[in-house]
């Protein structure tokens, strides 16, 4: 992960690379760091820890620069501490590096056989030594880059700096994303356009294997050939303004207030409610003519598509494969021309979920991907792209673009229905008007906010949750498990309910809180059971369900939190907002860092 900056312009640049630093804080908040020239001099600050305290050691120690590079880190190699922090120095070379140098440790050896000592446990510091030697042996501070950057194996996207060169900066990827952004006499590079936005809307998106040396007036770009290219410029959507949380204590409790609003917007996109249709928007294939969908994923993105195979398979009858990406990517799974492999991503830079993108592409399978962030390098590779009109997602724990991913699928797998001939025109009328419904049966639920809230601090004083669900609880149950361990440390696990009584029973004792998922749906009885089983063994049983639900049981609870009876399609994205409202409060009364948990990133561009 990590993101990175580079500007060159006429003013001072370090409140710039700040700047741009802030809004790539979800790629990483371990260290940060700013390097500029001063009299043609590299200066460097960095700090431990978020970006106030990088700003704060700027303010007691200004830096003048009018060329500078930043970053702040996700700690892959070293620990998370100021010396590890980038930009990382060697004699006239500073480098800012996002990915991994998979051969660090065969170059460390070589070129401390050279003579060069490394201040940093970094797998980045030997790119500095690396382009410092080339510099030596007579090399322009460019071709020193271009011949150093060749040796590099793995992942990286950076940025470079050189003594005496204040109009210099070099920028080199091989996977994970980099931007160049022209200004007015002044030239940026950076992670994404998002983080030039204050600066230039005006974007050149660097492509696999590119190198870019800029200057305040130049761009010139070569291919993982050495062949010089020309790359198209593009006017970037992202917003020139940082979100706010409003009156919000966390962007994540803002986020999950938002979703009624922006699950509405997103489904508007897909579905036409007026004539009651699914086709509302234009696509390059029909489901009619796919034999197979092939859904991946990371993380809660991952529960997402889970969620949607219950959806394509009862109502399209269309098989789905849902993978994890990162096991995908490598399972080399065989893919059928008829097939569509479907991403699916609030980022879309997930470095395993873009992997497994291209391998389906190298296959020749039409790809199509569920994204939040339009500019993103997985929309950009996709044949069709079907946007989540999530809005930005700031809050590490993805909320609310889970419901609008949710949203999307279920509006595909209605339209796949249809296509395929699988339900009549008055059923996918019947199915598209219980989705509209979703938005109103949200703001209901947000209504329960003060009984979770109290719920949570008895969730507050344990160390182990289990979650269970049935159908499409069971992915919920798992997501319900992730949102709680990412944000409050507690250690959660999400099961199947009916696997229960394979091993997890013997976890259950008087001390264990199990969270149930279990609408009156048509194995509602059947999750019962197992809740039963709960019971008798002391488990103590928080029971999520409708009306209909907490009308058939009579069973003794810690607690029963009631949502309205919702059609069955969208209870998913109804039961999502009490899971999500229970982690929240429960990392409220830990007092966690609830936006910016511990270890975790946004964007996650690493494998
Ligand atoms: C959990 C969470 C992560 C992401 C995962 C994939 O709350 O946010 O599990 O879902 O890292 O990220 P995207 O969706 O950006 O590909």
């Amino acid at each position: 992960m990590c993101g990175i900056v580079g500007i060159i312009g006429g003013e001072p640049v370090a409140p710039l690379l700040v700047d741009a630093l802030k809004r790539l804080e979800y790629r990483g908040y371990d260290s940060a760091g700013v390097a500029t020239l001063e009299d043609g001099l590299l200066a460097r600050r960095r700090a431990e820890g978020k970006l106030v305290n990088l700003e704060q050691r700027l303010k007691d120690d200004p830096l003048d620069g009018k060329i500078g590079i930043g970053h702040t880190r996700w700690a892959t190699h070293g620990v998370p501490n100021e010396t590890n922090a980038h930009p990382h120095f060697s004699d006239d070379v500073a480098v800012v590096h996002n990915g991994i140098i998979e051969n660090f440790s065969e170059l460390r050896t070589e070129l401390k056989a050279d003579g060069y000592s490394f201040a940093s446990q970094t797998d980045t510091e030997v790119i500095a030594h690396l382009v410092s030697r080339e510099i030596k042996s007579g090399k322009s501070p460019v071709d020193a880059a271009l011949s150093a950057i060749r040796r590099l194996e793995g992942a990286y996207a950076l940025a470079l700096m050189f003594t005496q060169e204040d109009d210099l900066i070099v920028g080199a990827r091989n996977g994970p994303p980099l931007a160049v952004g022209h200004g007015e006499g002044s030239m940026y590079l950076g992670s994404d356009a998002i983080a030039l936005a204050p600066f230039t809307n005006v974007i050149t998106y660097l492509e696999d294997g590119d190198r870019a040396v800029l200057t305040s007036s130049s761009l010139v770009i070569y291919d993982a050939d050495g062949q010089m290219v020309e790359r198209a410029q593009q006017k970037s959507v992202g917003t020139a303004f940082l979100v706010d949380k409003g009156n919000h204590r966390h962007f994540m409790e803002k986020e999950i207030h938002e979703q009624p609003e922006v699950i509405s917007h997103t489904l508007a996109h897909y579905l036409d409610f007026a004539a009651g249709t699914s086709n509302a928007i234009d696509m390059p294939f029909s489901f009619a003519d796919v034999d197979r969908l092939a859904i991946s994923a990371c993380g809660t993105a991952y529960y997402a598509a889970h969620i949607a195979k219950y959806w394509f398979e009862r109502f399209a009858r269309l098989p789905v494969d849902v993978d994890i990406a990162s096991e995908f990517r490598y399972r080399e799974m065989p893919l059928s021309k008829d097939s569509i492999a479907l991403f699916v991503s609030q980022s879309g830079e997930t470095a395993d979920t873009l992997a497994s993108l291209r391998y389906c592409r190298s296959q020749g399978v039409r790809v199509g991907s569920i994204v939040n962030v339009r500019d993103s390098t997985i929309a950009r590779e996709s044949d069709v792209v079907f946007p989540t009109l999530a809005g930005p997602e700031i809050g590490v724990a993805s909320t609310k673009a889970f419901t609008c991913q949710l949203s999307v699928l279920a509006a595909l797998a209605v339209r796949a229905a249809r296509e395929r001939g699988k339900i009549t025109a008055e059923e996918e009328n019947q199915l598209v008007r219980q989705l509209s419904e979703a938005p109103r049966f949200a703001n209901q639920v947000l209504k329960l906010e003060e009984q979770i809230e109290k719920i949570s601090r008895e969730l507050a004083q344990v160390r182990h949750v289990l979650y269970l669900g049935r159908d499409t609880n069971f992915p919920l149950a798992m997501e319900g498990a992730l949102k709680l361990k990412e944000i409050s440390y507690i250690h959660a696990e999400g099961y199947a309910a009916g696997e229960l009584k394979h091993g997890p029973i013997a976890l259950i004792d008087e001390q264990m809180p199990v969270i149930v998922i279990a609408p009156f749906d048509r194995i509602f009885e059947k999750t019962i059971s197992n809740m039963q089983e709960v019971a008798a063994r002391g488990g103590r049983i928080i029971l999520i369900t409708d009306e209909r639900g907490a009308a058939k049981t009579d069973m003794d609870t810690l607690e029963t939190i009631v949502v309205p009876d919702v059609p069955e399609i969208i209870a998913p994205i109804i039961h999502a907002l009490p899971v999500q409202l229970l982690a929240y409060f429960t990392a409220v009364h830990m007092g966690t860092d609830v936006d910016q948990p511990r270890n975790l990133a946004k964007s996650v561009t690493v494998e």
